[in-house]
């Protein structure tokens, strides 16, 4: 037994002394001191036979090999390692004259995004709400909704995509929303009042399109609802707005306008911040930049959204994310917007 112990470890520094990597060294690991099935503990499994001084003896043996066996083991293992790090180094080298790796490339925010962030913001500041909406819409919530009945002729005002099965004269009309307004009614139904809200999205036109129509735009609606409310207040959110866009010395003009959902209606001017006033291209030789919609909430439309308009009143307006984006950044062709053309939109 003793005998079988001395050849083992004799047998074994031999191998470890003769190893030359490490997955070899570990092979021998398992092979002598594996726990399974190592040549080691097939010999200790002997003991258990054994008695008195025998055991002893031989249990102090085995102890002595093994320690024997796994210190060359640990020696090998530093020697190799040692040696594949020196191998490396001298292999490894760094060319300085490489040219570095391009960088990585981000996308950027797309034009409307940036503004629409940037609006919401600002109203989010004012107490607004900021509030998303169908942009397929029934034809009741587009027109009727906000007091443009079937047979109105401000229908004109908007050339409108229907949907196949779902048009004009079918029981339930659908229509690709021309316009942000729809969400007045859809706000003041959900949230009752008072109401502070701005809803940014897609609007859709059956236009024949060039460098200023597009089928496919941006609006931003606003309204508000409360007690006591006057056209004063419109127009101090509307001049907030507009020095926001344009900077302190922008000046409003609001003169009146017809639009079905208001009473008064009006259309809001700014001082065109080209030529600050003076007459341009841009404005036309006007001085002045029509940039939206206003008013105060027609009863109909206070009525059809639940709300009492004898207790309340409210003022909405609404005017193109997509043209501010254009007047913001110089942009003349507005189909650049939706071209995806990467060309034109890495330039933000
Ligand atoms: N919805 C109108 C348009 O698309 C803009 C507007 C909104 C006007 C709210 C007045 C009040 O032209």
């Amino acid at each position: 037994m003793q005998e079988k112990l001395i050849k083992l470890k004799d047998e074994a520094l031999k191998a470890i002394e003769a190893v030359k990597n490490s997955v070899n060294l570990e092979d021998l690991e398992i092979k002598f001191l594996g726990r399974k099935n190592g040549e080691l503990t097939n010999l200790m499994k002997g003991l258990k036979d054994l008695e008195g001084e025998a055991k002893k003896t031989f249990g102090a043996l085995a102890n002595e090999v093994k320690t024997a066996i796994e210190g060359a083991m640990n020696n090998k293992k530093t020697e190799i390692t040692q040696s594949e790090w020196a191998k490396n180094l001298a292999t490894e080298s760094i060319d300085i004259s490489q040219p570095s790796l391009p960088a990585q490339k981000f996308g950027s925010f797309h034009p409307n995004t940036i503004i629409q962030r940037d609006l919401e913001n600002l109203f989010s500041a004012m107490g607004f709400m900021v509030l998303d909406g169908p942009e397929l819409e029934s034809d009741y919530y587009n027109f009727n909704a906000v007091n443009i009945p079937a047979d109105h002729p401000a229908r004109d005002m908007q050339d409108t995509f229907y949907i196949k099965g779902f048009d004009f004269f079918s029981e339930n009309p659908q229509v690709m929303r021309t316009q942000t307004s729809p969400m007045q009614v859809r706000a003041m139904q959900k949230y009752g009042a008072p109401l502070r809200v701005i809803i940014p999205g897609k609007v859709f036109r059956n236009e024949s399109t060039d460098v200023r129509h597009e089928h496919t735009f941006y609006q931003l609606e606003g309204i508000v609802i409360d007690k006591d409310i006057n056209i004063s207040h419109l127009k101090g959110v509307l001049q907030v707005l507009v020095k926001h866009l344009y900077g302190p010395e922008t000046k409003l003009r609001l003169r009146p306008k017809y639009y079905p959902f208001v009473e008064p209606g009006v259309n809001g001017e700014v001082t065109c911040f080209l030529c600050e006033g003076k007459g341009c291209r841009v404005c036309k030789h006007s001085g002045w930049l029509e940039i939206l919609g206003a008013g105060m909430v027609h009863p109909n439309v206070l009525k059809e959204g639940g709300v009492d308009p004898k207790v309340y009143q409210g003022f909405a307006f609404g005017f193109g994310l997509t043209r501010l984006v254009m007047l913001k950044y110089g942009i003349d062709d507005i189909r650049l917007l939706e071209s995806g053309d990467l060309k034109f939109l890495k330039q933000f």
